[in-house]
């Protein structure tokens, strides 16, 4: 069993047999999860990549110099997506004839592939190498980097996806692993009409109710489960007060499903929960709070027109 199935069986063993019940939302991503992704990334209620791009777009000089004023760098892309955001800032930096090596880290295989593809033939000047792993294995990897300064990219509000204290835990990993000049460069989802932001995971098409359902049919594919999709619905809330989306498949009926090659069944009630993924949105203090709990301190920060979303670069405090 490889790495990634090990540690998938492992979380569905804790999460179905928990109450309540949850499943962690990083296995979301296999082929299918990555092309919906990109589907909600280019639904029109889903703000967060266009505000993001907005922002690269519109501070792209400023922030480029910021990261090349020390001279020659690595660009470290955690959890790279399909680069389109990040385009924007590799056309600059090689405008302006910067010296950087960009490393593009994610966990699917797939996407790292086809992002290289297209890096290649859209910006063949990119001196680009590819590394699959999580965050979490590859930031202890980001050592090997040490004789050139690093400038660390945090795109997409991915940070969202982790509660507080698992976000103080991440940024303190990767400023364990940061030199007094090296940059992190972070987006975070602000706060806002809770309307826009239950829009954003809750879309009229269903597309973000089949990326969470995907959840279930990669476990069916995987071990040989019999989840019914039609007998789940997708529920997303908002607490304008903590800044939390929750998203959240329910059982419509009382069911019990067969996990074979877990040799697992489990029951579920009627309206039972099983808890998917948390998007955490943010404001001032609160990203002040989770920099200074993790030994960071804001360098600058950049926003769109409507101050929908936040990028930051942080650096050692
Ligand atoms: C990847 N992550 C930042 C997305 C988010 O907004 O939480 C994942 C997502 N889930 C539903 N829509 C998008």
């Amino acid at each position: 069993m490889s790495k990634i199935h090990h540690s998938f069986k492992e979380d569905i063993i804790k999460g179905l047999t928990s109450f309540p019940k949850s499943l962690p939302s990083k296995y979301i991503y296999d082929k299918n999860g990555d092309k919906l992704f990109q589907e909600i990334m280019a639904m029109p209620e889903y703000y967060l990549t266009n505000a993001e791009f907005e922002i690269l777009d519109q501070h792209k000089t400023r922030i480029c110099s910021e990261f090349a004023k020390d001279g020659d760098f690595d660009l470290i892309e955690l959890g790279a997506g399909d680069g389109k955001k990040t385009k924007i800032l590799l056309k600059e930096l090689i405008k302006n004839d910067f010296e950087f090596h960009y490393l593009p880290i994610d966990i699917s295989q797939n996407v790292l592939m086809e992002l290289k593809e297209t890096i290649s033939k859209e910006i063949p000047e990119v001196d680009i190498e590819t590394k699959q792993g999580t965050y979490f294995n590859v930031l202890t990897e980001l050592d090997e980097y040490r004789h050139r300064k690093k400038v660390i990219l945090f795109l997409g509000s991915n940070i969202g996806n982790l509660l507080h204290e698992n976000a103080i835990k991440f940024l303190k990993a990767i400023r364990n692993n940061m030199h007094q000049h090296d940059m992190l460069f972070i987006g975070f989802d602000q706060k806002k009409n809770p309307q826009t932001i239950l829009d954003a995971y809750d879309d009229k098409a269903g597309i973000t109710e089949r990326f969470n359902k995907n959840l279930l049919l990669r476990i069916n594919d995987t071990f040989d489960a019999n989840f019914d999709l039609d007998h789940f619905l997708h529920w997303e809330t908002y607490n304008p007060e903590s800044g939390t989306a929750m998203s959240y498949l329910v059982s419509k009926i009382h069911q019990a499903v067969e996990i074979k090659k877990l040799s697992m069944k489990v029951e579920f009630k009627a309206w039972e929960t099983i808890h998917v993924e948390i998007s955490q949105k943010y404001n001032e203090e609160v990203i002040n709070w989770l920099a200074d709990q993790s030994g960071l301190k804001v360098h600058s920060s950049y926003t769109d027109e409507k101050s929908f979303f936040k990028n930051y670069i942080f650096t050692k405090a």
